[in-house]
């Protein structure tokens, strides 16, 4: 990004990039927790919810990938200390189930967080909204599937 273009960014640079970087710690240890559910997983259909929970990790690693993306494109670095992760985030490391086919404790953490992370999201593009349309745009995109994130697991809660 040239000098240009880091200028007409109406917000503070340093200020962004902090915010930006917390996201992108939140967005790996939620990719790790997804993951890691879906790989451990067990009980009656099993499969879908790995499934889902693969489909979400999947989309926070792309999260991440868009972030580190802006990151370094408005002149900062994303963090490059995995132990900065968990330290680094708005929010604690979502964790996993402790029974592996507890699908009511998988649920409940992964509405959590993605609640969390609507929350972050609606931040980040109330900051830049007319003031940094790349990071605006990047925030409802982001802000879009995390709500898909959340309805998808509100979803499976057995009525
Ligand atoms: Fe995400
Ligand atoms: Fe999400």
């Amino acid at each position: 990004m040239g000098k240009k273009s880091r200028e007409i960014v109406g917000v503070d640079l340093k200020d962004l990039i902090k915010d930006l970087n917390k996201a992108y710690c939140d967005e790996w240890l939620a990719y790790y927790a997804w993951w890691y559910m879906a790989q451990a997983v067990e009980g009656k259909g099993y499969e879908d919810m790995a499934e889902f929970l693969n489909k979400i990790a999947k989309d926070e690693l792309e999260h991440a990938t868009e972030l580190a993306e802006r990151i370094i494109e408005l002149g900062g670095l994303p963090t490059n200390r995995i132990g900065n992760l968990e330290k680094g985030g708005n929010n604690p490391y979502p964790g996993v189930m402790k029974k592996l086919n507890d699908y009511d404790e998988i649920i409940k953490i992964v509405t959590a967080a993605e609640a969390g992370a609507i929350e972050v999201y609606n931040k980040i593009a109330k900051k830049t909204f007319g003031k940094d349309h790349d990071t605006y745009q990047l925030a409802t995109h982001i802000m879009g599937e995390e709500i898909g994130h959340e309805e998808m697991f509100e979803n499976l809660i057995e009525k």
